[in-house]
């Protein structure tokens, strides 16, 4: 299998996020995002990660099943101090969208721009007629159009949202897309705090793929959610030659700030070509790692988890033994709940899917199924909204042989 050699250089960038707009970001390898990662299923990955920030920082490798000494948390490696380097090494086994980014003081350096895509292909992947990533985010600016200041309490508290509206790193850009095409649409929620609830003109979609890549069955739509750290996959298209259409941010209500509808791009439709996208009607197998009636093996309170702080463990869990937990939000927001290198099923959920973080919305409960599979050490989940993290929403915990 071929090992593919990357190397990712965090420096701080001079970052042009808009026409004559443009403010010091940090990059790696001075792009925001950082540059595009491609392999296939089965490839090994070495990852040189240099840094050369003025801050310690770390790489997480976001959705992929790495060895837990690769996973790039305090609890597995001691940070990369400025001037220093570390290697990242490890195969990829899943196809789909996923992303790195920093996992050191990471409201901040996920906020300036210290993350970037990467995408796996497996032997059977639907034929569209294009296919591009997007990653979403936002800035939150001061009056003079500087970074507003970071982590006030009530930042922590609320989460950090702005108003300058993010693809790829720019603002509001506009994307083309060719008349009578469909496009297969990789799309990643970097944002620190914002939830994308995204429409395309109010046209339909298809949603076929989630974090661990194809769902079972693409499912037809006019928007879908995506909370911080998520991913979502789309058939989006065909349109009409010299169309115009919005990629937007319905207003959803998370339980904090004003629910807004936000413009994100804008799609201009060019003209017409021709067309060989095809997606099948059964896009993978995916079997049910438990039935709904089964019993929950852990309750894990979102609000005990939010007023817990640093350093709460919970307790072990062993390879191979089924884990079905209940995420339980007592609070009066949601928070998207990322589990670090494992994939797991919602129960309860309709269509199959593999998927590592979820949302949890205000005064409900999700329970979730997953397999510990043979990958012992120290692993974690937390509140994928940056500032909860940051302020402790968070357990580390040991998988056991
Ligand atoms: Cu993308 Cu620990 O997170
Ligand atoms: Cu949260």
């Amino acid at each position: 299998m071929p090992t593919l050699a990357v190397a990712l250089e965090a420096r701080e960038t001079d970052w042009v996020y808009a026409p004559g707009r443009r403010l010091t970001g940090m990059g790696f390898n001075g792009s925001i995002p950082g540059p595009l990662i491609e392999a296939r299923v089965g490839d090994t990955i070495r990852a040189r990660l240099t840094n050369s920030l003025s801050q310690p920082t770390t790489i997480h490798w976001h959705g992929l099943r790495v060895p837990a000494a690769m996973d790039g948390t305090a609890s597995v490696q001691p940070s990369v101090e400025p001037g220093e380097s570390f290697d990242y090494e490890f195969t990829v086994p899943d196809a789909g969208t996923f992303w790195y980014h920093s996992h050191v003081n990471e409201t901040e350096q996920l906020e300036r721009g210290l993350y970037g895509p990467l995408v796996v292909r497996g032997p059977d992947e639907p034929t569209l007629d294009a296919d591009r990533v997007l990653m979403l985010d936002d800035l939150k600016l001061d009056a003079d159009g500087r970074l507003a200041p970071f982590g006030d309490e009530h930042e922590l508290h609320e989460g950090r949202e702005g108003d300058v509206r993010l693809v790829n790193g720019r603002q509001e850009p506009e994307l083309a897309i060719a008349g009578g095409q469909v496009e297969r649409w990789r799309i990643v929620n970097a944002a620190n705090t914002r939830f994308m609830r995204l429409s395309i003109g109010g046209r339909p979609f298809s949603i076929f793929g989630s974090d661990g890549g194809l769902i079972a069955a693409p499912v037809e739509a006019t928007e879908v959610l995506v909370t911080p750290g998520e991913r979502v996959e789309l058939a989006v298209g065909p349109f009409a030659e010299s169309e115009v259409l919005e990629l937007e941010a319905l207003p959803y209500d998370r339980g904090r700030g004003e629910p807004r509808r936000e413009r994100l791009a804008t799609i201009r439709v060019g003209p017409t070509k021709a067309s060989s996208a095809s997606l099948p009607d059964v896009l993978r197998e995916i079997e049910s790692l438990t039935d709904d009636g089964s019993e929950t093996t852990r309750t894990v309170s979102m609000k005990a988890l939010m007023h817990g702080g640093h350093g709460q463990r919970d307790e072990d869990v062993r390879v191979g033994e089924l884990q079905v937990w209940n995420l339980v939000n007592e609070t009066s927001q949601d928070h998207p709940f990322h589990l670090h290198g494992f994939f797991f099923q919602v129960l309860d959920d309709g269509v199959p899917a593999w998927k590592d973080t979820v949302n949890v919305p205000q005064k409900e409960s999700v329970r979730i199924a997953w397999l510990p599979d043979n990958r012992p050490g120290e692993w974690m989940y937390h509140c994928h909204i940056l500032e909860h993290h940051a302020m402790g929403m968070m357990a580390h915990f040991s998988v056991v042989a």
